[in-house]
């Protein structure tokens, strides 16, 4: 497999061809963006900890039957994944009120939510992803209700392994966004599941250990990031 030229620079990773159709590079840059890519930072080491962390992640994913895109691990900064059709769609999981939802409708942050909630959000940074739904999916072409369905029965079926995973090592999956995509018609997960794209709690003293250590600044973002790994047994080397 041979790395290419590059195809897209998103505000965290980079995209590349390869000398196979079906096959991508991602590149996971240092880049951290916060507030629609309004606030960007490079964070020493942690194009390294999220490429690691999400190859541990798909894995496990993987293992429980969900399908997702990872191939193989390229380098520290690196992996191969399946070419997907992206479906403009972002869906996001809620097991605790935090970020978004407390703003919009003001309940506690910190509430458990039963059952865990599920949104739609459009990937769309100059309208800063708007919420949408099943209905406006459908009419625009963003995604087909069967796609919809799919999406959410594996969204949630994430939820059921990673709530574990992360209880195991002491903390609280509070919420979490995944992307997917088509390959060769079938429903799989794609980008990335690393502590950017999801909310994850200390259980015990409800410590922010996730990227709202950056929005918040409370630094120390990429030693939490780190924790949260070596928790679930990820060797960082
Ligand atoms: P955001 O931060 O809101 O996710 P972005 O586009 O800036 O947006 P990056 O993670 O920097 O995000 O860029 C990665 C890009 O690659 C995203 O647009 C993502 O949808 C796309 N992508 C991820 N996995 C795949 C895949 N398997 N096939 C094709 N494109 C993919
Ligand atoms: P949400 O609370 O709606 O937004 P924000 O983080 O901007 O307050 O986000 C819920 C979870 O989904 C949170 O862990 C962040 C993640 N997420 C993203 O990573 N990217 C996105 O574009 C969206 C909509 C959510």
């Amino acid at each position: 497999m041979e790395k290419r030229e590059a195809l897209y620079a998103g505000k965290a990773k980079s995209v590349y061809l390869t000398d196979d159709p079906d096959r991508l590079v991602l590149h996971f840059r240092d880049d951290t963006s916060a507030f629609d890519g309004q606030r960007v930072e490079s964070l020493a080491r942690k194009g390294m900890v999220n490429n690691t962390f999400n190859a541990f992640i798909m894995g496990k994913l993987q293992a429980a039957g969900i399908p997702t895109h990872f191939d193989s691990q390229l380098s520290d900064t690196e992996c191969v994944v399946k070419r997907l059709d992206m479906i403009p769609v972002e869906c996001v999981v809620r097991n605790i009120a935090a970020g978004g939802l407390v703003k919009r409708l003001g309940v506690e942050e910190g509430s458990e939510l039963n059952p865990p909630t599920f949104e739609l959000f459009l990937k769309n940074d100059a309208l800063h992803d708007p919420m949408i739904n099943e209905s406006l999916a459908e009419t625009f072409g963003w995604a087909t209700p069967e796609q919809l369905a799919r999406m959410k029965t594996l969204t949630f079926q994430v939820n059921d392994v990673l709530k574990r995973l992360f209880l195991d090592g002491g903390m609280l999956l509070v919420d979490y966004k995944l992307e997917f995509g088509v390959f060769k018609g079938e429903i799989v997960l794609g980008d990335e599941f690393s502590p950017d794209g999801c909310r994850l709690w200390d259980a015990k003293t409800r410590e922010k250990m996730d990227k709202d250590r950056f929005r918040q600044g409370l630094g120390g973002v990429i030693e939490a990031y780190e924790e949260v790994g070596r928790r679930i047994g990820i060797d960082f080397g």
